[in-house]
Order: C-alpha cells, then sequence, then structure tokens
C-alpha cells in the first residue's frame, strides 16, 4: 500500500476536488449548522469536510443538491432495502394517506404487519411496535429486567444497539445506566464463563447474529448456540438483535442459524423505509403487555402503530420482499464478496470483503475478521475509497458499510467492483 505521506496528500487532493464539486451540499451543510450541532442530527451520517446532501432517490439512484447523481450500495443503512420509491411501497403509503393520520387509535394496517412479522419468525408468537430498533432493545432489555428481577445486561464489544446503546469504544456515556458486562464477540469459551459467572446478575444477553456497525461481522454459528444454551441453562433471556439482519433470511438469520431467541428486536426496513421499530416473542413473555390483565406491563408510544408506516411495512413483507428476492439479493452481495476478495488475494492486497449475502463490509487487511479487534481503523484509505467511490458515482457508507437494495442487478454490481478494484489497483500491493 501507497506510504503514509502519499497516502496524506491523495486524500487532500481528492477532498478539494469534493468541496469544488459540491458547492451547493457545502452551503447547505453551513445552513444547518446554524441551527444543529455541526449541521447534524445523526452522528452516523456525519463526514468530513461536509456530508453531500441528497435531494432526491428514485430506485437505487441518489440525486445530490449539486445535480450528482450516485448508483445507492448504502441503503440506508439496511433500512433502505426496497429502495427509495418502490410502487408497491409509495402506492400503500397513498392509498392509506387518504383514509387520515394520527387516528388515535387502533387502525387496520397493524394487523397485516403484525401477522406478515409472526409468520416470518417463527420465534415471534406476538409483537409490539415502536418507533425505531434503538427503542426495540430498549424495551426487550426492559421486559428482560422486569420479568427477571436482574438488572445486569451481558453485550458484546464493537455492538451497535442503537443511538443510546453504542458499545463500539467500551459503554457509551450516553447509554442507560443498565449493570451492562461487556464480553469478547465470537469468543465462545469467554460468553459461556460470563454467563455462568454472572449468572444470578443478568436479565439478558443481547447480540446481533453479525455485527453491523463493528465491520459486518457474521457471528460463527457455535458462538450463538452456545449462547442459546447458556441463557436457558441460567434463566436468562437471550434477545437476538435482527435489526440489520432480518432481511437475510425470509426469518431472519435465526432461520439460518437454527436458533430459537427468547426475544427478537427488528426495525429498520420491516417499516417499509419509514421509522419503525418492533420487538416479539413467546406468547407468555409478550402477554406481559396484554392491557387486559391485571398485572399487565404499560408501553404506552404515540406513533407506535402510525398509519402510514403500518401500511407500508405490510405492504413491503407482503407483497414485494419474496424469498426469491431475498435469494437474489444475497447472490448479488456474495457475488460483489467473492470477485472483491479474490481480487484481493490473487494481489496480495491488504484487504477483504467481509458480511453475509445483501451486507459486505470493506477493509483494507486480508482478514480473518472475526470481531471489531480485527478491524483496522485505516480513516486515509477509507475515506480515499469513499472519495474514489463517489467521483466513480457509487455512494456506500466511508466506514466500509454496504448494504444492497432491490433495485439493484448484476451491472450496479460489476460497475462497483469494476471501480473498487480500480482504487485497490492504484494505491498498490502490499
Ligand atoms: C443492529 C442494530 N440494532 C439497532 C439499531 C438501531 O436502530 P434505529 O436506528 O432504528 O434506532 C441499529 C441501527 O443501525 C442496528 O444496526
Amino acid at each position: 500500500m501507497l506510504a503514509a505521506t502519499d497516502l496524506a496528500a491523495r486524500l487532500a487532493a481528492a477532498e478539494t476536488r469534493y468541496v469544488e464539486a459540491n458547492p451547493e451540499s457545502r452551503r447547505l451543510h453551513e445552513a444547518r449548522r446554524r441551527f444543529m450541532p455541526g449541521g447534524n442530527t445523526r452522528t452516523t451520517i456525519h463526514q468530513p469536510p461536509f456530508p453531500l446532501t441528497i435531494v432526491r432517490g428514485d430506485g437505487a439512484v441518489l440525486t445530490d443538491a449539486d445535480g450528482h447523481e450516485y448508483v445507492d450500495f448504502l441503503g440506508e443503512y439496511t433500512a433502505g432495502l426496497y429502495g427509495h420509491s418502490h410502487p408497491v411501497i409509495a402506492d400503500a403509503i397513498r392509498e392509506a394517506l387518504t383514509d387520515g393520520i394520527v387516528l388515535g387509535a387502533p387502525n387496520r394496517h397493524e394487523i397485516a404487519l403484525a401477522e406478515a412479522i409472526c409468520a416470518r419468525i417463527p420465534s415471534i408468537d406476538l409483537v409490539r411496535f415502536c418507533n425505531s430498533g434503538t427503542e426495540a432493545n430498549l424495551l426487550a432489555l426492559a421486559l428482560a429486567r422486569a420479568v427477571t428481577g436482574r438488572s445486569g445486561v451481558l453485550v458484546f464489544a464493537g455492538a451497535y444497539h442503537g443511538g443510546i446503546l453504542l458499545f463500539g469504544h467500551g459503554v457509551s456515556p450516553l447509554n442507560p445506566p443498565f449493570d451492562w458486562i461487556v464480553g469478547k464477540y465470537n469468543d465462545t469459551a469467554g460468553a459461556a464463563r460470563l454467563i455462568a459467572e454472572h449468572a444470578h446478575e443478568l436479565a439478558a444477553v443481547i447480540v446481533e447474529p453479525l455485527q453491523g456497525a463493528a465491520g459486518v461481522i457474521p457471528a460463527d454459528p457455535d458462538f450463538l448456540r452456545t449462547l442459546r444454551d447458556a441463557t436457558a441453562a441460567h434463566g436468562v433471556l437471550l434477545v437476538l438483535d435482527e435489526v440489520m439482519t432480518a432481511r437475510l433470511a425470509r426469518g431472519g438469520m435465526q432461520e439460518l442459524l437454527g436458533i430459537e431467541p427468547d426475544l427478537t428486536t427488528i426495525a429498520k426496513f420491516v417499516g417499509g423505509g419509514l421509522s419503525f421499530g418492533a420487538f416479539g416473542g413467546d406468547a407468555e413473555l409478550m402477554g406481559r403487555f396484554d392491557p387486559s390483565r391485571p398485572d399487565a406491563l404499560q408501553h404506552g408510544g404515540t406513533f407506535n402503530n402510525e398509519v402510514l408506516t403500518m401500511a407500508a411495512g405490510a405492504a413491503g413483507l407482503t407483497r414485494v420482499l419474496t424469498d426469491r428476492e431475498i435469494e437474489r439479493l444475497n447472490g448479488l452481495g456474495d457475488g460483489l464478496r467473492d470477485r472483491l476478495n479474490g481480487f484481493a488475494a490473487e494481489r496480495e492486497l491488504d484487504f477483504c470483503a467481509t458480511g453475509y449475502g445483501s451486507l459486505v463490509g470493506l477493509h483494507f487487511t486480508r482478514g480473518p475478521v472475526r470481531s471489531e479487534r480485527d478491524v483496522p481503523d485505516s480513516p486515509e484509505l477509507r475515506g480515499l475509497l469513499h472519495l474514489h467511490m463517489l467521483e466513480r458515482g457509487f455512494s456506500y457508507g466511508r466506514r466500509g458499510f454496504v448494504a444492497l437494495s432491490l433495485p439493484l442487478d448484476e451491472v450496479d454490481i460489476d460497475g462497483f467492483a469494476d471501480a473498487t478494484e480500480e482504487f485497490l489497483e492504484a494505491v498498490g500491493g502490499a
């Protein structure tokens, strides 16, 4: 790879080109800065020197404020699975809109969405809705704490379970003050030991079957099976965070792995592209929320059954996301990952693509990447690759995050792979 000085010079030149090419995005960023800290209300989408402002999305094509078009490989961090303008989703929203919003009562659309979720994920007998994946995880953990009477939660380093459930660099000071115990991801023996040692104080173990934000790192099936067995043996609840991974199979990654968690959390695409979260599990556990019970747990939320989300989510699950489409998209992701890994291996480059199916991580290391500790920081290389890809008309998450969406096809994948290989060729071998 290039020497550090060359890298810094190339990055500075690429940033200069970026600034020159995007005057309107820069102006809008400055306008936002007057009213929002750093011009930002969502840390994930900030990037130096300023992010592009996107003004339009159509299929898998994004248009920025300066009129540039990009083929979208970010897919709104998995929430954009259906693309930006799927006609079935758009029609469902329009149709729901004609009957009015903020109805303040149960509505007809929530039945179809709840039924579709329960039908797809067998471990979910009953489901409750909320407004985000963060909220879904908070509620699942709160439920676990309420039913067990214990306060501890085992999480894994690198995990991202939400805006105030971050474990990328230790325990974030913004996280709720639960008694967190932080284990190592994919350390099977270590996790079994922690569960046995802390069983008396643990309400739940929460885990992503594939760590998304940490670098698109799949769990070893054995690691997850051990978590299942150890939690069951000690009366601790297993919460599977499928917010990102539910898209990988009809019944989520738990179906692929044959693991039945006590509680599952989902969000993102399941709301059809609108704000959404949900948590569910077996009838006895979730039945604690049944308001007709004298001992019911209360869970309010003005927008829990917001009509447009309910209609969009139900349309997506029942009419768009077929098994065949899931398979096709996973195939495209596998093809991209295999091609880039083959290219890097042949040239002995410090680069690899991780992930599963339609979720792909790009990293400047030969790997293997089994936990966040195996992911090198490489901010210059990541920045340079990102700017290179934008110049070639491809957008994705600068940290190396790719989530494919349904409007993409082989031609798009080839284009993305060609542009990535062009970059890797330019920065050179080891
Ligand atoms: C695995 C995982 N859990 C939870 C969340 C939080 O979801 P939301 O952004 O809807 O709060 C995310 C978001 O990226 C996620 O990746």
